[in-house]
């Protein structure tokens, strides 16, 4: 099945609730909130995406999908948690040992959420493999984390359909998640390729009409 989960990245402030309602009522999968902390990747979106999912979360019943870009995992782990996602996903580059990253597996399930765990486009796919039975999905970068409305790198679908491979033939059940450049061309290349959940800011929150916008990737 093909989910849409909209990255709410580049909404203004201004309009942030006429978004929100309008995503809802569009029927978006997942409300995707993007945590930089400034220092995994340049941007620094801390406090709006604070105020973003706390205003989501007021408003909709739509799953909170939480894609952590930042150093300290825990310190956001835990702030999170308190807002009940339906699941967090990390990143396996700001880790710096096996043990560190089981204890974060461990941790977010224990508060029954699910897990996920983010490469990006430099990581190679292999290095996520001995976590996979243990977490729910696997987000494949599509662009280099950090900044909306860039274009997808064609060699990330490539690492998209190893992953598929390797679930099919070990009998892996999770999902696997793209994020970066996703629009009505580019998903349906990456859909081939085995992702199933798909992250879209621009080809969504740019248009007049998101229900369209969303009917249109999903077809
Ligand atoms: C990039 C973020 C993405 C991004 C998606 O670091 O993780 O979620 O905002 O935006 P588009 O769809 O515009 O590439
Ligand atoms: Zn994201």
């Amino acid at each position: 099945m093909v989910e849409i989960s909209t990255s709410v990245l580049n909404v203004e402030k201004e309009n942030m609730m006429k978004v929100f309602y309008g995503l809802e009522v569009a029927h978006t999968d997942y409300f995707h909130i993007d945590v930089m902390d400034g220092k995994f990747v340049p941007k620094n979106t801390v406090e709006m995406m604070r105020e973003y999912a706390n205003a989501i979360k007021q408003i909709s019943n739509i799953p909170i999908d939480v894609h952590l870009m930042v150093e300290d995992v825990k310190k956001f782990i835990d702030e999170y948690i308190a807002l009940k996602p339906n699941i967090i996903t990390f990143h396996l580059e700001a880790t710096k040992s096996k043990e560190e990253v089981k204890k974060y597996i461990d941790y977010i399930k224990e508060n029954n959420i699910k897990v996920g765990i983010s490469v990006k486009p430099g990581t190679k796919i292999e290095d996520v493999y001995e976590y996979l039975p243990y977490i729910h999905m696997c987000l494949v970068m599509t662009v280099e984390p950090g900044l909306g409305g860039q274009k997808l790198i064609p060699e990330t679908l490539e690492k998209v359909k190893k992953l598929k491979e390797y679930i099919e033939k070990n009998n892996i059940d999770i999902d696997i998640e793209v994020d970066g450049g996703i629009n009505d061309e580019t998903i349906e290349k990456a859909k081939n390729a085995g992702a199933n959940i798909f992250v879209a800011g621009t080809a969504i929150v740019s248009k007049e009409d998101y229900g369209k916008a969303i009917d249109s990737l999903k077809n």
